[in-house]
């Protein structure tokens, strides 16, 4: 089995029911396209994002607890999330790292759990502008795949995305020759510890738009990106969609 192609994206804290109006668009204008393709809504959306798409597109969370229910208030289990209506569950993005502490240990607690629910976990990494800058790129992704996938994980439930957090929402991106530099350590980390691992779906994600994206989806190991503010409207994302169709 090849890692399948995936366009995902990430809505973060944007959206409002109105907002369901670019999935129809969506399907109205990439009825058949040649990838996966998922998106994350606010948890709010999700039930009716789920049901607006009909399975045309799969719908995930941005986030789920550890733990299966309790006294635990604002937070999601996994369950719930499939109750709602979704496949997939992004953990350990980096906003979620730095804005609540997550650690490599809990975002891989959350990624049982999300297995345990029947979801797929999309687990980010990436480094810092200065990690990079230090020279620590590979050792830092290597420690975050350690860390936070767990001992679980299979090409069919866990997508990992390699999201190099000076790349989140700047406009800037790595060369190809980094991304791809990642991607096949990351390729090689996962074939190491995991029968199966040369078949894990592996995405970029960082500043992916319509104008970048073919370049990105020709690098050997990328098989389809993790889009945060393309991905908010069908004019945006439609064409990174038909790009990775056409990779
Ligand atoms: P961006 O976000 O595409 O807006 O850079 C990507 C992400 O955070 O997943």
């Amino acid at each position: 089995m090849a890692p399948r192609k995936l366009a995902a994206g990430n809505w973060k804290m944007n959206g409002t029911l109105a907002s369901l109006a670019e999935i129809d668009r969506l399907l109205a204008d990439h009825p058949a396209p040649g990838c996966d393709v998922l998106i994350c809504p606010p948890a709010t959306l999700v039930h009716a994002m789920a049901a607006r798409a009909q399975g045309r597109i799969a719908t995930g969370g941005q986030d789920c607890h550890a733990r299966t229910s309790g006294a635990h208030t604002g937070d999601i289990a996994a369950a719930q999330l499939k109750d709602a209506g979704a496949s997939h569950v992004i953990l350990g993005h980096s906003e979620r790292r730095t804005d609540h502490a997550e650690t490599d240990a809990q975002v891989a607690a959350k990624a049982v759990a999300a297995h345990q629910a029947g979801l797929v976990a999309v687990i980010c990494v990436g480094e810092t502008e200065a990690q990079r800058d230090a020279g620590q790129t590979l050792d830092v992704i290597s420690a975050q795949l350690a860390g936070s996938v767990p001992d679980g994980a299979t090409a069919a439930n866990t997508v990992i995305a390699y999201e190099p957090v000076w790349a989140i929402g700047t406009g800037r991106t790595p060369t190809n020759d980094q991304i791809a530099e990642v991607h096949a350590l990351m390729r090689d980390r996962l074939a190491a510890r995991f029968a199966d691992g040369a078949d894990f779906a592996l995405l970029y994600g960082g500043s992916v738009k319509p104008g970048n994206a073919a370049e990105i989806f020709a690098i050997p190991h990328v098989n389809g990106a993790l889009v945060g503010g393309a991905s908010l409207k069908a004019e945006d994302f439609g064409p990174i969609i038909a790009a990775l169709s056409a990779a």
